[in-house]
């Protein structure tokens, strides 16, 4: 169906046709039908999201449904798990348009959009409105007139708000488009803002009488020695989980691409190199109890399957599902469950663990290379 109503949907400008979706979305989860036709069956492919047990290891990525409209929609589509946001304390429009730019031979989109969103207390009325099984994390920001070094009054503000309502909470440190935003990444700056995060979250638990677990994303324009400082920082402060990664502001194009030089973060498949690498960093680097949400440039079941391999256990997709609708979440499905029981592994973190034995003693199992 999406396949058919992609070329008109791509003749629409970028950002009007995804507020379309957006508002279709919305307005198909309200009505149980509405909701019957979004729903696919889907294969279970149950794995672990912190303590819960979620019916499949693909979520959908920050940044498409930025004020928590679509919930119920996403959970019929069968994401096993959906991030909202980035949402910041105060509403704010974002940066002026156009800030959305396809670059159709590379499935790929550049964005700046800035943050636009409706503030905490909107998505906080919609988060708190539904019942629902699927989880739900939310990613927080600082607005963008907040300066850089008061933007841990912003994340405060907006992680005591939010953990009450989200399933786990991600500390966005790597939008491109907030001016000093990725400085947070710096191991002092980022030591002191998660550090201050975790002792809310514990003063937190024992009030909500449950633990928000806390993650953290990561830029894919990270050194390899940045992140090797990093890591550390990460493992002091007993941050939750880290997703990698976010949009890069590298180019690693080939092919026609008229609107490269559009400022702003660049995501899909040409990402996707940029952004396993920086999963196998961590996961060489971080320890097992500490899960890494791969994120960037999955497109299908090999690439999520290869991200996974690379030390992921669970992905999140965003422009794939742009370019190819909802069958990408029922292809990476039903193709993971395929290697699953190709290696005839109880389950995929099993067949995970095979794969990357696999690949340690040379017997390689995956479709690409990562270093
Ligand atoms: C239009 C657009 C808006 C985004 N907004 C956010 C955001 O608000 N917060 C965030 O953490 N990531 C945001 N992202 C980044 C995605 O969550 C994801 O990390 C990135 O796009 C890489 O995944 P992909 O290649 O599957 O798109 C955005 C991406 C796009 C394309």
């Amino acid at each position: 169906m999406y396949r058919l109503i992609r070329p008109l949907i791509f003749r629409i400008p970028p950002e009007a046709s995804h507020d379309l979706a957006i508002d279709t979305l919305d307005w198909l989860g309200r009505t149980s039908g509405g909701r019957r036709l979004l729903t696919q069956h889907l294969p279970p492919l149950p794995c672990a999201l912190f303590d819960r047990t979620i019916n499949n290891p693909v979520g959908l990525a920050a940044g498409f449904d930025k004020n928590g409209r679509c919930l119920p929609a996403l959970e019929a589509l069968g994401f096993g798990f959906a991030e909202i946001g980035t949402v910041t304390p105060r509403a704010q429009p974002g940066n002026p348009r156009p800030r959305l730019f396809r670059l159709p031979a590379q499935e790929a989109l550049i964005n700046r959009m800035g943050f636009n969103n409706e503030g905490l207390t909107a998505l906080i009325g919609r988060l708190s409105a539904h019942t629902r099984t699927m989880p739900v994390g939310v990613n927080i920001g600082k607005n963008r007139a907040t300066p850089v070094n008061q933007a841990i009054d912003d994340y405060r503000l907006a992680f005591c708000a939010v953990a009450p309502h989200a399933d786990y909470v991600t500390v966005n440190l790597s939008s491109p488009n907030t001016p000093g935003l990725r400085s947070l990444q710096e191991p002092e700056m980022a030591r002191a803002l998660l550090g201050m995060l975790k002792d809310e979250q514990r003063r937190l638990t024992p009030t909500l009488g449950r633990r928000v677990p806390l993650a953290v994303k990561i830029a894919p324009d990270l050194r390899d020695d940045e992140i090797a400082a990093l890591i550390p920082v990460l493992i002091d402060v007993e941050c939750d989980a880290v997703i990698a990664t976010n949009t890069t502001i590298q180019r690693p194009l080939t092919g026609p691409a008229p609107l490269k030089d559009e400022q702003g973060g660049l995501s899909g498949a040409p990402l996707r190199g940029l952004a396993r690498h920086v999963i196998a960093l961590l996961y060489k680097g971080l320890p097992a109890s500490m899960p890494i949400i791969g994120v960037g440039g999955i497109d299908s079941a090999d690439s999520a399957w290869d991200h996974l391999v690379a030390g992921a256990t669970l992905v999140q997709v965003y422009t794939g599902f742009v370019y190819q609708g909802p069958r990408l979440l029922a292809s990476i499905v039903t193709g993971l469950k395929r290697r699953v029981e190709g290696l005839s592994a109880r389950d995929l973190p099993a067949a995970l663990e095979v794969a990357r034995r696999n690949l340690l003693s040379g017997n390689l199992t995956k479709t690409e290379n990562f270093s």
